[in-house]
Formats: structure tokens, C-alpha cells, sequence
């Protein structure tokens, strides 16, 4: 069908999504016509757990989706179903994989299940009115379980040239920030918000962090092709020499700033390190990506303009809230795979 409308799910961690997209025209970025997240809430959790995840997915999934046909006038007339196969939690993967394919079934329409790095990485391609990244590109994909700087040839053509050897920069950074007393989930984000909360960063109310830039060799040198985040956690628990309430909230935001800089000047120094050992592959990409819910983060972006610009003709970013985990990425990457590369999913697949 040249013009179509497309029902997505995402359930892969703790956020119930659901999104129609209407591909109206293939020359115009698509409309959105419904984009709903229902989200678990872990506030008194640790972080989150596997079998309440599941059990959110499968009572929140079908109010969600009776919602988002209802928004978008669509109860009839959706001609593909694309959801999140994988990687993420097999229990919310399936609360999610299991409506969508019952959908598919009974609508008689193509499925399409979609990578959910997949979705975060095409994101950008979507509303960019003629100025959306082409391949090839660089992406940065930071989020809370994956820090990869990939080399995006085509759709279906990605090679990672960099990833992390331990834990990803988002779970780093909720980590450092539950050491500094922060409590909930996404609280990179409060972080950010925290920091942000007051630009003045006096002298007075600094305290001195000593934190590492991982992964160098005896003599300091950076030659690893590769992230590790893990260091930072223990780094930042041995340089909080006092007890946490004995702390003042200036001290704390200005622990929190150098923990922020300290990651991000990590990731930079090793995406510059990857661009100088690939000269010769990247001479064609010129654009570069950043997406994952880390990716929402201004100074992040700031960092990234300023260091990488001589590399990079132009930078490209999904809105801030479809940086975070979403089913109009779904939707969107499913769309290409099924334009451009005319596959479809098979219904037996597992998450
Ligand atoms: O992509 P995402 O929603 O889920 C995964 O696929 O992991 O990313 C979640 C991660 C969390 O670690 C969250 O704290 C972080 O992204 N994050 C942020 C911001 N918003 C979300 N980190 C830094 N600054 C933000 N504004
Ligand atoms: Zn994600």
C-alpha cells in the first residue's frame, strides 16, 4: 500500500508505549497521530523489577492501545503492527510482542518487530523536513543499557566501532546519582535538572572530586577503542569523604556537575579517539546522531558541538522527549525497514 497508517508498541523495559503514525506521504515526514507512554513507577524500588515490569505491560497495554485508536480516530484502518522484539527484559518484551502479533492476526496485517537500538538510531531520519541525516552516519546511542558509537551504512547496515566494556554511561550516571542521595528512576534527568537548577557554581561550594578518566594506558595515554563507565561509581564513593547529610545542597550540585562533566568528557575523548582510529572508513560521514535518553541531555549536546565540530558537517538530535524510550522510534524504523527493505516479521518469533 503506497499510503498507510501504522500502530507501534514498545515494552522492552519499564515504559507501556504506544504510537500511530500516518504515512500519509512518502515524500513528507510522517504525521503522528497518537504517542502515549504509561510509565512503572519504581520510586520506592532500588531500580526495577522484572516481574512488576511484566505485569505493568500486560494490564497496561491494551487500555493504552484502545486510547491511542480512539486519539487518533483509527479504530479501523491500520495496515502494519511493528513492536519491539528486542534487547530488553523477555517479560516486558513480551507483554508488548504478544498483543502486537494477537493485532496482526486479527487485523490480517503484516507485523514487523523492530530492534529497539534500531528505533533510537533512525529516529533522527523522521522530521527533518530534507535535512535528516544520510547514510552513511555516525551515531552516539546513549541510554541506560547501551553506549555504542555506530557507523550507520544503510537501514539494514550498522558496524558498531565502539562500545562499553562494563555498564552503559545512562546506568553510570543514575548510579552516581543515587551515591549523591538522589532517589527514583531516570535520575540522569534530575541530575541534569538539579545541576541546572542554578547556573552559579561558586568557589566556596565546590568540592573537590577526583575522577577518572578510564582506560588509559601507564603513561596516560588513551589508546583503548573502547567506554567504561563502572570506575566512576566507586570513584565517586571514595570522594565522598563526609556523610551525605552532612553535605550542602550547593556541595551536592556542584558534586553532581563535575560527576555530569566527568562521564561526558570520558564518552568525548573516547568518540574522538574511534573517529582518529577510522579516518579512513568515516571519509563519507559527515552527519552525526545522537539519540537514547541520555542523548536529551543540553550539555551533552553542547560538548558534543564544541568538541566534534571540525569532524562533523552537521549534528542531529530527536526531540528531547524522543530521546527516552518511545514507540514512535518503533514505528518510524519499522517504516523503513518495510519500505526499503520490504521485509516483514514471521508470527512464531519470541522476544
Ligand atoms: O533510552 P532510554 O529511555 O532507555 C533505555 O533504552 O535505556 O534511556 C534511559 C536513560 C536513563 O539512564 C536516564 O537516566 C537517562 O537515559 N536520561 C538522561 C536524561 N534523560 C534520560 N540522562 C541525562 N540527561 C537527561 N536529560
Ligand atoms: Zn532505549
Amino acid at each position: 500500500k503506497r499510503f498507510y497508517k501504522v500502530l507501534a508498541i514498545e515494552t522492552s523495559c519499564d515504559d507501556t508505549c504506544v504510537a500511530i503514525i500516518d504515512r500519509y506521504s512518502l515524500k513528507e515526514p510522517p504525521k503522528l497521530l497518537a504517542n502515549f507512554k504509561d510509565t512503572l513507577d519504581s520510586k520506592d524500588q532500588g531500580g526495577i523489577i522484572p516481574t512488576k515490569a511484566h505485569l505493568h505491560h500486560q494490564s497496561r497495554v491494551g487500555p493504552l492501545v484502545d486510547k491511542a485508536l480512539n486519539e487518533a480516530n483509527s479504530r479501523t484502518g491500520i495496515d502494519l503492527v511493528c513492536v519491539t522484539r528486542g534487547p530488553g527484559m523477555p517479560g516486558s518484551l513480551s507483554g508488548g510482542l504478544d498483543f502486537a502479533k494477537g493485532l496482526a492476526v486479527a487485523w490480517n496485517k503484516p507485523l514487523i518487530g523492530v530492534h529497539h537500538m534500531l528505533g533510537h538510531l533512525l529516529l533522527s531520519r523522521m522530521n527533518s523536513n530534507g535535512e535528516e541525516p544520510e547514510f552513511p552516519f555516525i551515531n552516539l546511542l546513549v541510554s541506560g543499557g547501551h553506549t555504542l558509537v555506530v557507523l550507520s551504512k544503510s537501514v539494514s547496515s550498522h558496524e558498531i566501532l565502539c562500545e562499553t566494556i562494563d555498564i552503559a554511561i545512562g546506568d553510570s550516571l543514575d548510579k552516581c546519582a543515587r551515591e549523591i542521595g538522589m532517589k527514583g528512576n531516570m535520575l540522569a534527568k534530575s541530575m541534569e535538572t538539579f545541576i541546572n537548577a542554578d547556573l552559579v557554581h561558586s568557589k566556596s561550594d565546590s568540592v573537590e572530586m577526583k575522577l577518572p578518566n578510564p582506560l588509559r594506558n601507564q603513561n596516560g595515554r588513551m589508546n583503548v577503542q573502547a567506554f567504561s563507565f563502572a570506575p566512576f561509581i566507586t570513584a565517586v564513593r571514595k570522594s565522598m569523604t563526609k556523610q551525605l547529610e552532612d553535605y550542602s545542597v550547593m556541595e551536592l550540585r556542584s558534586i553532581a556537575y563535575q560527576i555530569q562533566e566527568a562521564l561526558f568528557n570520558h564518552l568525548i575523548s573516547k568518540i574522538k579517539l574511534t573517529l582518529h582510529f577510522n579516518h579512513d572508513k568515516l571519509r563519507d560521514a559527515k552527519h552525526f546522531v545522537c539519540s537514547g535518553g541520555v542523548g536529551a541531555n543540553r550539555r551533552l549536546r553542547e560538548k558534543l558541538e564544541d568538541e566534534l565540530s571540525d569532524a562533523f558537517t552537521s549534528f542531529h538530535y530527536p526531540e528531547p522527549s524522543l530521546c527516552t524510550d518511545n514507540a514512535v522510534m518503533i514505528g518510524w524504523a519499522g517504516i523503513e525497514i518495510y519500505e526499503k527493505l520490504r521485509l516483514t516479521t514471521e508470527l512464531d518469533i519470541n522476544p
